[in-house]
C-alpha cells in the first residue's frame, strides 16, 4: 500500500497488483472538495452532490477486496431474496440483524446518502456482500465476485408497478406504468439496457448469472451453485435451516427485516407489508394486454435475443463460466 493510499479514508486490502493511480487520487481529492463546498458553502444538497460522492468513493477510492461479493440486479428481480440467501450462506444461518441492509449494504445508496462511513464499510467482515442496482458500466471493477440475478422482464414490470404504488405514491394504472417502464423512464432506467449490459459480460468467470425463476423452481440447486462460486463452507446439517430461512414464507413473516423503508412508509401513510408481494412466476399474464406483450417482445428481441435467451430469460449454459479466475 502506498503512503498516499494509507492516508485515504479507505484502507481496503488492495489485491496484489491493483492500486489507484495518482490521477485517480488527485481527482478524488478535487471532487471531495467540490462536494464539501456545494454541501456546506452554498447549501445545495442535490442529486449532483450524491452523484459526485458516488463517483468519488465508488469509482476513485474504493478498491474491492478479492472476496467481496457484489449482488447486482435491476430492481424487483429478487435482490432482497439474494441478499438474504448470501448472508445466510456466509453467516451459516445468522438472523442477528434488524435489517438485511445492515449486513448486506446497498453499495451506491450508503455512499451517496452517507448512510455508512468509509470506516464502517471497511469494518464489515469478509466476505462483504454488497447489493447494487448499478449498470455494468458503473459497478466497481476488481477481482471480486459478481452475482447478477435476472427475472422475466414482464414480471419485473408488474412487481415494479406495485412497488411504485405502495412505496412511491404512484397513482396511475398499469398501462401508464408500463409505458414508463418500456421507455426506461423509471428508477434505474431501462430494464432492457441493464440486463443486456450485464449479459454482454456473461463470459466473465467472475460473474455468476442466476434467474429468479430458477431460484423458485430449484432453490437447493441454486444455493449449491452459489456455494461453489463463492467458496462458502456450509455443512449438510446447516442446509435445511438455511433453505427454510430463505423461503418466501419465512421472509414474509419477518418482513420488517427486509423492507428498507418500513419507518418512512408509516410516517407517510403508505401501505406496509407490500414489499414482498407474491413471489410467483408469471403474474404478468394477467396484466399485459396483447399490444403490450408484442411491444415487449420486440424490444426484448432487440436487446436480449442475441444472447439466445428465451422468454423466461433462460440463458443457454456457457461452457466457460463454471470456473473462476484464481
Ligand atoms: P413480487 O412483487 O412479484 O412478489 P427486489 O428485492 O429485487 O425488489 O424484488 C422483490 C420481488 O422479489 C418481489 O416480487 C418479492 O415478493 C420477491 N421475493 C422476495 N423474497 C422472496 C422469496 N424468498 N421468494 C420468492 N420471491 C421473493
Amino acid at each position: 500500500m502506498t503512503e498516499n493510499h494509507s492516508k485515504s479514508k479507505f484502507h481496503f486490502d488492495t489485491p496484489e497488483g491493483v492500486s489507484k493511480s495518482s490521477a485517480e487520487k488527485i481527482a478524488s481529492s478535487l471532487l471531495k472538495g467540490c462536494a464539501e463546498i456545494l454541501k456546506g458553502g452554498i447549501g445545495i444538497l442535490t442529486e449532483t452532490v450524491q452523484f459526485m460522492e458516488l463517483f468519488r468513493v465508488g469509482r476513485l477510492d474504493f478498491v474491492p477486496r478479492a472476496d467481496d461479493i457484489f449482488l447486482v440486479t435491476y430492481p424487483r428481480s429478487g435482490t432482497t431474496w439474494m441478499q438474504m440467501i448470501l448472508y445466510q450462506l456466509a453467516s451459516r444461518g445468522n438472523m442477528d440483524f434488524t435489517h438485511i441492509c445492515q449486513v448486506a449494504p446497498w453499495f451506491e445508496r450508503v455512499i451517496s446518502f452517507n448512510v455508512m462511513s468509509a470506516e464502517a464499510i471497511e469494518a464489515i467482515l469478509s466476505p462483504r456482500i454488497f447489493k447494487s442496482h448499478l449498470s455494468y458500466r458503473w459497478i466497481p471493477k476488481g477481482q471480486c465476485r459478481y452475482i447478477y440475478v435476472m427475472r422475466n422482464g414482464k414480471d419485473v414490470a408488474v412487481s415494479f408497478f406495485h412497488f411504485y404504488k405502495s412505496h412511491l405514491g404512484f397513482k396511475g394504472d398499469f398501462s401508464e406504468f408500463f409505458d414508463l417502464f418500456m421507455a426506461g423512464k423509471v428508477q434505474f432506467g431501462s430494464w432492457f439496457k441493464h440486463v443486456s449490459g450485464w449479459l454482454e459480460h456473461r463470459d466473465n468467470p467472475n460473474i455468476l448469472f442466476l434467474e429468479y425463476e430458477n431460484l423458485i423452481q430449484d432453490l437447493e440447486g441454486c444455493l449449491r451453485r452459489i456455494i461453489q462460486f463463492c467458496g462458502f463452507d456450509v455443512s449438510s446439517e446447516q442446509f435445511p435451516e438455511i433453505m427454510e430461512k430463505c423461503s418466501f414464507a419465512f421472509m414474509k413473516k419477518h418482513e420488517s427485516k427486509f423492507d428498507h423503508i418500513t419507518a418512512t412508509i408509516w410516517e407517510k401513510g403508505y401501505k406496509q407489508n407490500a414489499f414482498l408481494r407474491k413471489g410467483e412466476i408469471g403474474s404478468a399474464k394477467t396484466y399485459l394486454n396483447e399490444g403490450q406483450e408484442k411491444l415487449f417482445e420486440q424490444k426484448s428481441e432487440k436487446y436480449i435475443g442475441k444472447f439466445g435467451a428465451n422468454d423466461d430469460l433462460h440463458i443457454p449454459a456457457n461452457p466457460h463460466s463454471s470456473t473462476r479466475n484464481p
